[in-house]
């Protein structure tokens, strides 16, 4: 049993209602469960593979799942990474190897589903790129069509690939981000299309499955610290709403403190936190390397702001120079391959432990949450050329040893 409800009004909707914010007061939603019939324990989910879809009693989708594999990615210990930075223990949850690349998958999965069993005909989503792919995987999955808006010039080729390629129809707006979103949520307003965007509160509910994974990979306990990137704001508030619903189910002992990174360029929910407010005002024209991240209004911002308050956490901004280090730091001592926006919350982890906001002594997960091979453009740009040498063993053993 499940409802949708207002955080705003606490007014709530059938399942069945086509609402993405709240009718009466435009508050966001989120999905409420009444699990007081719920039996469960860690007993029920032992010696069953990790995966979005090991924790189908606690996800709001009755029919058979649209599924690609999702989920079930690795926690990495990360000894070196940790070590440069100065902390003791330090995990990496690397959601780059999901189907596409990205954690969008784990909301995509539950999205597109939900969208099947309401009999929605099309599904549409505003996208920094991952988003569009992965719903471009679900869309071809489900046999149903596909529109993307994509903010022309700002996407990072391997993912408008994906999106090509699965067979949506891709439209590339001369805009930002927060334009685009403008218009798909137009669009699916007039014309009965689905939105997949993270204003979706089903969408939430699959990435949540993040926070789950990483309580059962470490043995039912939770990091002191969970930090992770933040654009349009949905994956902190579904992993805070993972570990709350853990914690209120008897599962964890606690809840982690959640802790955002924002590009400098690009920072909203940064600059609401450090004011102490619980709305942003939008960055107009926001920049960053880390395209992904690059959004001046994020749709979930008081949902965010909501999750970190609570947890006792904070939000913190870095630059694209510490975004691109942190980048090289993860490839070269972790063998751990990101794109620039997943590689802000190494970013925000390094700067916060030189602060001295997070101790030494605490246990910290990042999520790195898109893969390297998204956005082959940057590292060219920031890696050395290869070395073109003529096809001889003496030129090979010159280049070689200089
Ligand atoms: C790689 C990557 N990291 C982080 C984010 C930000 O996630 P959210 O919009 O849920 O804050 C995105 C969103 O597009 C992304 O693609
Ligand atoms: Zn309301």
């Amino acid at each position: 049993m499940y409802s949708q409800k207002c955080i705003q009004c606490n007014a709530e909707y059938t399942p069945q209602e086509i609402v993405y914010t709240c009718p009466k007061c435009d508050g966001l939603l989120e999905i409420v469960y009444d699990w007081s019939d719920l039996s469960i324990s860690r007993k029920d989910f032992e010696g069953i593979p990790l995966s979005v879809w090991k924790y189908k009693a606690l996800l709001p989708v009755e029919r058979e799942p649209v599924s690609t594999n999702e989920g079930g990615t690795p926690l990495y210990k990360c000894s070196p990474l940790a070590q440069k930075i100065g902390i003791d223990t330090m995990y990496v949850k690397h959601e780059g190897l999901n189907p596409t690349g990205s954690f969008k998958d784990r909301g995509m999965t539950v999205g597109v589903s939900k969208a099947l069993e309401l009999g929605m005909k099309t599904v549409a989503c505003a996208s920094t790129g991952n988003t569009s792919a992965s719903l471009a995987i679900y869309g071809a999955k489900a046999g149903i069509p596909v529109v993307v808006l994509l903010p022309a010039g700002k996407v990072a080729m391997g993912k408008v690939a994906q999106a090509m390629m699965h067979g949506a129809k891709v439209l590339s707006i001369r805009g930002n981000f927060d334009d685009a979103l403008k218009l798909v949520r137009e669009l699916c307003d007039n014309e009965g299309f689905y939105l997949l965007n993270s204003v979706n509160p089903y969408r939430l509910e699959g990435q949540k499955t993040i926070a789950f994974e990483i309580a059962d990979q470490l043995g039912w306990e939770v990091p002191d610290k969970l930090v992770l990137p933040v654009g349009n704001a949905g994956n902190i508030t579904a992993i805070y709403k993972g570990f709350r619903e853990f914690y209120e189910l008897g599962l964890t002992e606690r809840i982690p403190t959640m802790i955002g990174i924002q590009a400098e360029g690009s920072c909203p929910v940064v600059n609401a936190f450090k004011q102490d407010q619980k709305d942003i005002v939008p960055v107009t024209n926001p920049e960053t390397i880390a395209t992904a991240i690059r959004i001046g209004d994020p749709v979930n911002a008081v949902k965010a702001l909501r999750a970190i308050y609570q947890s006792g956490g904070l939000a913190e901004s870095v630059s694209d120079d510490e975004i691109v280090a942190a980048q090289k730091d993860l490839a070269r001592l972790e063998g751990i391959g990101v794109e620039p926006a997943s590689a802000s919350s190494v970013a925000g982890l390094k700067k916060l432990v030189d602060m001295g906001a997070i101790q030494s002594d605490e246990t910290v997960v990042c999520i790195t949450t898109g893969h390297l091979l998204k956005d082959p453009e940057e590292v060219m740009d920031m890696c050395e050329s290869p070395i073109e040498v003529d096809a001889t063993a003496e030129s090979v053993r010159k280049a070689v040893f200089g």
